[in-house]
């Protein structure tokens, strides 16, 4: 495919893929009568898996194969797939699972792509509200035709403060209780229930920063460059990357200022 070896040719082929996967998602999305037919669970009695989340990802994985039979996948349901290029697609096949069961809009179908261990390009389609997101390395965050800047860096005690929270029982006690020093310093908290959709809300200015323990590469990967393409810093706790130690995403001088605050208040210690 002329062009696909570029960041935008990537980006191309990654937003013709997740619009055809949103459309599917939308057509075939549980109605309040049929909701709790075709759910399992993962990791734990919260962490769902609908028959949707796979047939999502089977699509995704069946059209970039048609297009690129070389390249690796990383997908949430299905894992990781070997192949003989440089180039690695990391899948969420609906990021907010939760959300697409009871009918609430904010879900998304989140593709990355990586050359040689860097993602070059990402879209974000929050198929529900009609927003596709998306972002080329060093050539910008986009929605649809507007070029995306997020907020100048409030003042901590004036930030709107996305967060989420973890499956599992224990590390959500945790997360509780640092969630209860950071409320009483920060304008409020919104807590959306996707990580790749509250990314993007930094990168619009729906939010001021968002902040998660406990996320998978596939939540951050092509939501974390969208924010940073958007003027976002994307990283962890004391210089460390974005990941599941730490997702902080801020602009410049609020991240150092939430940074702060997390750090001290220890996140880590449910490990
Ligand atoms: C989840 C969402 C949620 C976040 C969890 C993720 P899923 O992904 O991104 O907002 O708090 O950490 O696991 O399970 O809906 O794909
Ligand atoms: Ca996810
Ligand atoms: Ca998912």
């Amino acid at each position: 495919m002329p062009g696909t070896t570029t960041p935008a040719g990537f980006l191309r082929l990654a937003e013709d893929i997740a619009r055809e996967a949103g459309d599917m998602l939308l057509a075939k999305r549980p109605s309040m009568s049929t909701r709790s037919a075709d759910i399992e669970t993962k990791s734990s009695p919260t962490d769902v898996v609908t028959v949707l989340d796979r047939a999502s990802e089977q699509l995704i994985r069946e059209r970039i194969l048609a297009v690129r039979p070389g390249d690796r996948i990383l997908g949430e349901e299905e894992g990781d797939r070997p192949g003989e290029t440089d180039v690695r697609w990391v899948v969420d096949p609906i990021d907010g699972t939760v959300n697409f069961l009871y009918g609430l809009p904010d879900w998304a179908v989140s593709i990355a792509v990586e050359v040689r261990g860097r993602v070059v390009a990402g879209v974000v389609n929050v198929a529900p509200r009609g927003e596709v997101f998306t972002a080329a390395l060093d050539e910008g965050a986009w929605l649809g035709g507007e070029r995306l800047r997020c907020n100048p860096a409030p003042p901590l005690g004036q930030a709107l403060v996305a967060t989420g929270f973890a499956y599992g029982a224990a590390r959500r006690a945790v997360q509780a209780e640092v969630l209860t020093g950071v409320l009483p310093r920060v304008r409020d908290i919104r807590r959306g229930g996707s990580c790749a959709v509250d990314l993007c809300s930094v990168a619009l200015g729906r939010v001021d920063a968002y902040y998660e323990r406990g996320v998978n590469y596939w939540d951050h990967a092509a939501g974390g460059l969208v924010a940073a393409e958007a003027g976002a810093r994307v990283g962890g706790l004391h210089g460390g990357p974005c990941g599941g130690e730490m997702a902080l995403c801020a602009p410049p001088g609020l991240f150092e200022e939430l940074h702060d605050l997390l750090a001290a208040l220890d996140p880590a210690r449910d490990s």
